[in-house]
């Protein structure tokens, strides 16, 4: 066994010496601060601030039941720049009435080139049982302050996904995410080739007519076809939208973008089914109010939290978000299509019928829900998770 080295006092001197020298070495080498601040952190929260503070500039009205708001930043609040947006996107709104909380989605409905200029439009219709949506309608005016969220939602159009050619399916209300991506379009900042058929009762229910005539005037990549069911026009096509109609606007490849009420995107899915298309070319925006039924059922709702349990009376025309808002439960919520997955619940028992395309398997496979698009079927108990 080889005997260990003893450490002499010329190693001591040695490694104290060698000590110094690192410390010398250190102290000169021109150290720099350690960046922090990069360029696209900045970048990135510009893009998805998690709160926009924002004021009322202008009301403008489109119709008897429908108003536009312009917005713009807050600066007393904080907010001195507005996010950037896509065509098509979205804000949650939230507001104070009463002594709930309300988050509504509102698609924006002006071009993203206005986001440079620090005003987004949003574009509310009144609605029967629409707390906020009435709320913004009778009460909000000029000045008014409320908080936005980021823009959010993939209702956009994407050259790497959508084919070139759009057909646009456009009920009521439903018209506002096109006539974004249709001034997009005409403002440069879009590419791509849109065919809007626009589905109203009557004439007073196709809002920004001007604004897409206007659009279609200047430019061969929008087209708009109007349809009237209940009234008879000879510069509109009467009727309902329907196979023969599509036939006739369709390219060799299209991409189908749909919005309007619940019953539309049934209506409207039967005839796309005729197409054969794959799922990819078929796109929901937002929905529009509540379902429509002449008869529906009345159940018990029992709301779990970690503390409390609610009892309350749900039916089928509302989802079981909706229910929990107007009792004053509050869920955090964003997108109301099931997209954000804020809301996300654990269905204990019960049986519901959704519109969600956003469910993932795994959510399936564990009973996880979203109230936001879940409408029940029978009694039903949920344990809040957020
Ligand atoms: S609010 Fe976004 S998933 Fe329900």
């Amino acid at each position: 066994m080889s005997e260990m080295k003893k450490i002499s006092k010329k190693d001591i001197m040695n490694f104290k010496k060698l000590e110094l020298e690192r410390q010398k070495v250190i102290h000169d080498f021109n150290l720099k601060p350690i960046v922090t601040d990069y360029f696209v952190n900045d970048l990135v929260y510009k893009l998805h601030p998690d709160i926009q503070f924002v004021k009322v500039l202008e009301v403008i009205k489109e119709s008897d039941d429908v108003k536009t708001f312009v917005i713009g930043p807050d600066i007393d609040k904080g907010t001195n720049n507005l996010a950037y947006f896509k065509a098509g996107q979205c804000i949650s709104a939230c507001v104070k009435i009463g002594v709930g909380i309300y988050q509504r989605p509102y698609t924006i409905s002006c071009s993203p080139k206005n986001a440079l200029d620090n005003k987004y439009t949003i574009t509310i219709k009144r609605r029967d049982n629409g707390i906020v949506s009435n709320y913004f309608f009778d009460e909000v005016d000029k000045g008014y302050s409320f908080s936005v969220s980021a823009p959010f939602g993939d209702f956009c159009y994407s050259s790497i996904r959508d084919e070139n050619h759009v057909i646009a399916l456009a009920e009521d209300s439903g018209i506002i995410p096109f006539v974004s991506m249709a001034e997009a379009i005409y403002d440069g900042i879009e590419d791509f080739n849109l065919t809007i058929i626009y589905a109203g009762k009557t004439k007073n229910d196709l809002i920004f007519r001007e604004k897409l005539d206007n659009i279609i005037c200047k430019l061969e990549k929008v087209n708009v076809i109007y349809i009237l069911s209940e009234e008879n026009d000879n510069e509109f096509l009467n009727g309902l939208i329907d196979k023969e109609i599509i036939e006739q606007y369709k390219k060799e490849y299209n991409s189908f973008f749909v919005c309007g009420s619940l019953n539309f995107y049934a209506y409207i899915n039967e005839i796309l089914k005729e197409f054969n298309l794959p799922k990819k070319y078929i796109r929901h925006g937002l929905f529009m109010g509540e379902i429509e039924l002449d008869n529906y059922n009345e159940y018990k709702l029992t709301v779990l939290t970690d503390s409390e349990e609610f009892h309350l009376k749900c039916n089928e025309k509302k989802t079981l978000l909706q229910t929990m808002e107007e009792s004053g439960i509050i869920v955090p919520n964003k997108c109301h299509v099931g997209e954000c997955g804020y809301c996300r619940s654990k269905l204990i028992s019960g049986k519901i019928k959704t519109f969600d395309e956003n469910i993932r398997a795994a959510n399936e496979i564990h009973n996880y829900i979203h109230p936001c698009c879940s409408f029940p079927l029978s009694d039903i108990t949920i344990k809040l998770t957020n």
